[in-house]
């Protein structure tokens, strides 16, 4: 069995930070999604890998991901040169996939507790297709499912204006090679892309068997700043063990789980957990709240934070009370002591401020 990962698109919704990182590769709690998803193929026991990558951020991916051998898996690049949707992500695979059947899991979906079991109950009763839902508040943005009265599979529709359901499809599948054939059926869909959930509705129209899972454990699709943030609290909250590697000065305090890596230094400041603290670091007379994780080599200094993300080598001085934030790479943000009220900014593209 072999496993696919689309990790294109263009991340509109995360610009300007999608400018010079893929989607897949932001972190939460200091590790990139799209590792968090290599963890969870490799233990369901799958090691050939094809990754799906965009020309725009392919080359970001490579360099991050490499051949896999960091995971014992084996890793192979293809490139889809227009993003046309997830059934012509498959298409473009073709020749990686040949005739097995295979796993499809995003690259920027986060899902609770691994798949090994739904792997496992795929190579068991071997469905054409083994599909994941989950209850949403918003179905209409995601692929949604209605379920007949036996609780099986009747009908998907991608993004409907109406859902008559509040079933969403989550971003992982199972197929038998049976999808290439409902694929080679369909039409390109009002938004311009060959849906994998039309193909998936040709499977059902063709007779074929779809098994489902309700997941009850949560899930992340990190889209958009929000979604990130709160996939950094649930992994935090969840996977974040405590690790003290980095100096901690005795006018500091440390509570609830934190992780201070190697080459950071605490002094005078306050850390309360679930905290993420990446290497090389300085943190002085601040304090980091709940849910915040910090990027390597960054600096800060005079602050107050919490729930958010800041990446690696930022310089965060003498702000009051940063909360709900993502920030970019190599930012800087500081205030003037003296009370001034004037505000000076640098920005990238499609920057957001809020003050
Ligand atoms: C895609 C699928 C959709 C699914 C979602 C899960 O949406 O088309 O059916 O619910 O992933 O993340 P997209 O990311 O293309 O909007």
């Amino acid at each position: 069995m072999k496993a696919l990962i689309p990790s294109g698109g263009k991340g509109t919704r995360l610009k300007p930070l999608t400018n010079t990182i893929a989607k897949q590769l932001l972190p939460v709690a200091n590790k990139p999604i799209l590792f968090y998803i290599l963890d969870q193929i490799k233990d369901a026991g799958i090691t050939d890998i094809g990754i799906v990558i965009s020309p725009e951020t392919g080359d970001f991916i490579k360099e991050a991901v490499g051949d896999g051998s960091r995971w014992g898996v084996q890793i192979s690049y293809i490139i889809q040169s227009e993003p046309l949707g997830l059934a012509h992500v498959v298409k473009t695979a073709q020749d990686f996939l040949g005739n097995e059947p295979f796993l499809m899991f995003l690259g920027d979906n986060l899902i609770q507790g691994g798949i090994k079991s739904f792997v496992r109950e795929f190579k068991h009763h071997v469905p054409d297709a083994l599909i994941l839902l989950k209850e949403v508040p918003e179905p209409r943005l995601f692929g949604v499912a209605e379920l007949d009265t036996s609780g099986k599979v009747s009908h998907m529709v991608e993004k409907p204006k109406e859902p008559k359901s509040n079933l969403a499809l989550v971003g992982v599948y199972l197929f038998t090679p049976q999808i290439h054939q409902a694929i080679a059926q369909i039409k390109p869909s009002w938004r311009g892309e060959l849906e994998i959930t039309d193909a998936i509705q040709k499977l059902l129209d063709m007779g074929r068997e779809i098994r489902s899972h309700i997941l009850t454990g949560w899930w992340l699709d990190t889209g958009k700043k929000d979604d990130i943030l709160e996939a950094n609290r649930a992994v935090l909250d969840e996977f974040l063990k405590e690790d003290m590697q980095g100096e901690v000065d005795s006018k500091s305090r440390i509570a609830g789980k934190v992780e201070i890596s190697k080459g950071t230094k605490i002094e005078n400041s306050i850390i309360r957990g679930p905290v993420s603290i990446a290497e090389n670091c300085q943190i002085t007379n601040s304090r980091i709240g709940s849910f915040t994780s910090v990027g390597a080599g960054s600096i800060i200094e005079n602050s107050s934070m919490g729930f958010s993300i800041i990446l690696e080598n930022c310089r965060i001085s003498h702000i009051e009370r940063l909360e709900d934030s993502l920030i970019g790479r190599g930012t800087e943000i500081k205030r003037r002591q003296e009370g001034f009220k004037i505000i000076k900014l640098f920005l990238g593209d499609d920057a957001r401020v809020e003050l």
